[in-house]
């Protein structure tokens, strides 16, 4: 037999408040204290625990939010139904919930409600914590947002930063860029969710972080190096996939004379010195317009003979680290230099007649998808060379190579990301390096470039005995392929792909 009905409170003085006084009201409140303490524990855990972690943003400022909007929104449906209820029955005592410890029955409940209340916060935290953790994993960002970061994520594990965290380059400390990130994080999500992203991905990010705010956090912009021994290994594109090499010093100096004297490479970073360009386009490929000012604080602007404004002022960019090394966590290989690469290592076996121009040609075939793309790799080279030792091994390397390098479904390769580094491929330092880039009021200055051995001496270049000719003065290039008309820069034929 039920308790008898609670007596009746006094009908003259019902207070508002009596509203939210129902199990669903209640259970609105739990919910949205459940995710408010969720949210203040991310939160905490965001701030406090140095490692960072991007996605812990949409845990806490997404998820933990929509929680405590459920939570609302069932509060209010209940006080609603309340209301209703009052309403439709002014006379009839509210069905409110009224608790006395007194009765058995009203104890019980109120076990039962403390008991899930209570498990249901511990939940939220344990749930939390553990989601944290998911998160930081890369499993989570294998399967979150694989497909859309995939030849980000890819890249940058074979890169020289595969131990950086994504947001020591792309966030780095102090509240201003961590709120910045956040919001560019919630759209990022909203473009995820709603498939509105760009295939590929666009590049340059134009609101990255200056420089001097992460790359120099680890690297020090005044360390004098001198100069780097670097050997390219190259193969032709001809039947026996010739070699030639070309070793070379690349003069990179310093941005101190603590340290050895300022200049080389690295002279444009410089503390010294600032250089400030303007590009034309958005991919920053065509810069007709640069200016740099001394110590002493003398200004030159050097202009391309074609481009005789002044520049927009906030177009106007400061160079830094990126402005050349502009890949140093996501490259992506030119098809020409994987495959070159392989070919140097012994991972393709040069015998396989005219291998080079063949694995070349079928990584820069187009593809619907990796899986398309790695099927019709592996029957060409298996119809090309049946038989042939060296077969599967030129199937696995070709395979892989197309895997570390190119993303159909994103539409991301070398071609859509320039490497600022060099100048064989893309415009590079030619971009400014390009004996057309005039001092204004003094033509006969130009940006430093007549000369190849303002950035390097070749050593020694060639194949097989022809690399025991060292000269430490420098040789001239030997064009593999043929004299350089005039007035023709590198990328002009060489692409990254069969040349
Ligand atoms: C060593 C620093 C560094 C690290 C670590 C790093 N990035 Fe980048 N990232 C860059 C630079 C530099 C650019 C290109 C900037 C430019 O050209 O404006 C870039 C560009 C990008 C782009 C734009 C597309 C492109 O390739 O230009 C995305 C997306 C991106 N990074 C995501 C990530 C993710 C995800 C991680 C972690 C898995 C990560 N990055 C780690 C430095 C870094
Ligand atoms: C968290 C520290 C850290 C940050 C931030 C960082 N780097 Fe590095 N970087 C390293 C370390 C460590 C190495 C050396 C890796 C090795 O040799 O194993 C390195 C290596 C390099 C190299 C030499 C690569 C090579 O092929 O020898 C370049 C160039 C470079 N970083 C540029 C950058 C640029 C540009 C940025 C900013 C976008 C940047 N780094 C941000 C730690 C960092
Ligand atoms: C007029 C077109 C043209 C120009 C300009 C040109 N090259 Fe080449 N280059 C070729 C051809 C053709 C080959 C031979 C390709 C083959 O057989 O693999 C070649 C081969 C090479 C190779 C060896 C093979 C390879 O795939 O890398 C290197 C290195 C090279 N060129 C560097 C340069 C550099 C550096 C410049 C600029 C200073 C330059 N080239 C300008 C056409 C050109
Ligand atoms: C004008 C273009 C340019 C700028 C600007 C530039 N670098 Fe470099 N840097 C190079 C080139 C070219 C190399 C050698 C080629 C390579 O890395 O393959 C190099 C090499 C390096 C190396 C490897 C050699 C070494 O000293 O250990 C590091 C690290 C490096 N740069 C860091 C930086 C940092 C940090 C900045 C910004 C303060 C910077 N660079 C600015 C062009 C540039
Ligand atoms: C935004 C334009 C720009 C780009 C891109 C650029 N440079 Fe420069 N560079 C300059 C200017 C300007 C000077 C100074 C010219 C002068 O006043 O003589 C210079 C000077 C130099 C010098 C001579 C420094 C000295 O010792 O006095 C070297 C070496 C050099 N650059 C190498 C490179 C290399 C390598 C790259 C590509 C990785 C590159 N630059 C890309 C603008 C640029
Ligand atoms: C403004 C500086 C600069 C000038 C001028 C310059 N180079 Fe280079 N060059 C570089 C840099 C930097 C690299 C290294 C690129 C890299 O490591 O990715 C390079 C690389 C090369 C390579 C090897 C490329 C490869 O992938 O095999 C060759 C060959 C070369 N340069 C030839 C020349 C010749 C020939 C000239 C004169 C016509 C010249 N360079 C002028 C900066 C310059």
């Amino acid at each position: 037999m039920p308790d008898p009905l609670p007596p009746t409170p006094d009908p003259a003085s019902p207070s508002r408040h009596a509203l939210w006084r129902n199990w669903i009201s209640l259970t609105g409140v739990i919910i949205g204290g459940g995710s408010l303490f969720a949210f203040l524990f991310l939160f905490a855990i965001d701030l406090f625990s140095g490692s960072h972690n991007p996605y812990i943003g949409i845990l806490s400022y997404v998820v933990a939010p929509a929680f405590l909007i459920f939570g609302l929104v069932v509060f209010v449906v209940g006080a609603w139904i309340q209301h209703r209820q009052l309403k439709r029955y002014p006379d009839a005592p509210p069905a409110r919930l009224y608790i006395d410890f007194e009765r058995p029955h009203d104890r019980k409940v109120m076990i039962y409600f403390g008991a899930g209340a209570m498990a249901f916060l511990l939940l939220t935290a344990m749930g939390s914590y553990q989601t944290y953790h998911v998160t930081e994993s890369v499993e989570f960002c294998g399967q979150v947002c694989h497909k859309v970061m995939k030849p980000e994520f890819v890249t940058y594990q074979r890169g020289v930063h595969a131990r950086v965290a994504c947001v020591e380059c792309h966030i780095g400390s102090g509240a201003k860029w961590y709120v910045k990130s956040k919001l560019s994080g919630s759209y990022q999500l909203y473009s995820v969710a709603f498939n509105k992203y760009s295939r590929p991905i666009g590049t340059p990010v134009h609101n990255l972080r200056p420089a001097q705010d992460t790359c120099e956090k680890c690297h020090w912009p005044e360390k004098y190096t001198g100069n780097l021994d670097r050997t390219y290994a190259h193969y032709l594109a001809d039947e026996a996939s010739t070699p030639h090499t070309v070793r070379m010093l690349l003069h990179i100096g310093g941005g101190s004379d603590l340290h050895g004297p300022v200049g080389g490479i690295h002279w444009h970073t410089s503390a010294a010195n600032k250089v400030e360009y303007f590009a034309s386009d958005p991919q920053r490929q065509r810069i007709p317009w640069v200016r740099v000012t001394s110590f002493q604080g003398k200004t030159t602007v050097y202009r391309s003979p074609d481009y005789q404004d002044e520049p927009p002022a906030d177009q106007i960019r400061r160079m830094d680290c990126i402005d050349c090394h502009n890949r140093p966590a996501h490259r992506y290989q030119t098809p020409n230099a994987a495959v070159d690469q392989a070919l140097e290592l012994g991972r393709l076996d040069a015998k396989l007649p005219a291998i080079k121009r063949q694995a070349v040609e079928l990584l820069t075939s187009t593809y619907a998808s990796e899986n398309e793309a790695i099927a019709k790799i592996t029957a060409s080279l298996r119809e090309e060379y049946a038989g042939r030792p060296g077969l599967d091994q030129a199937v696995t390397t070709t395979s892989e190579i197309y895997r570390a390098n190119f993303f159909p479904e994103m539409k991301a390769d070398w071609s859509k990301y320039p490497d600022n580094k060099g100048h064989k491929d893309f415009p590079g330092c030619f971009r400014c390096h390009d004996n057309q880039h005039e001092a204004v009021g003094d033509p006969s200055r130009m940006i430093a470039a007549s000369d190849c051995t303002t950035c390097h001496s070749i050593v020694t270049q060639g194949k097989g005995e022809e690399l025991a000719n060292f000269s430490l003065k420098g040789l001239s290039f030997q064009h593999p392929g043929g004299d350089i008309p005039d007035g023709v820069i590198c990328n002009d034929c060489h692409n990254g792909k069969n040349q």
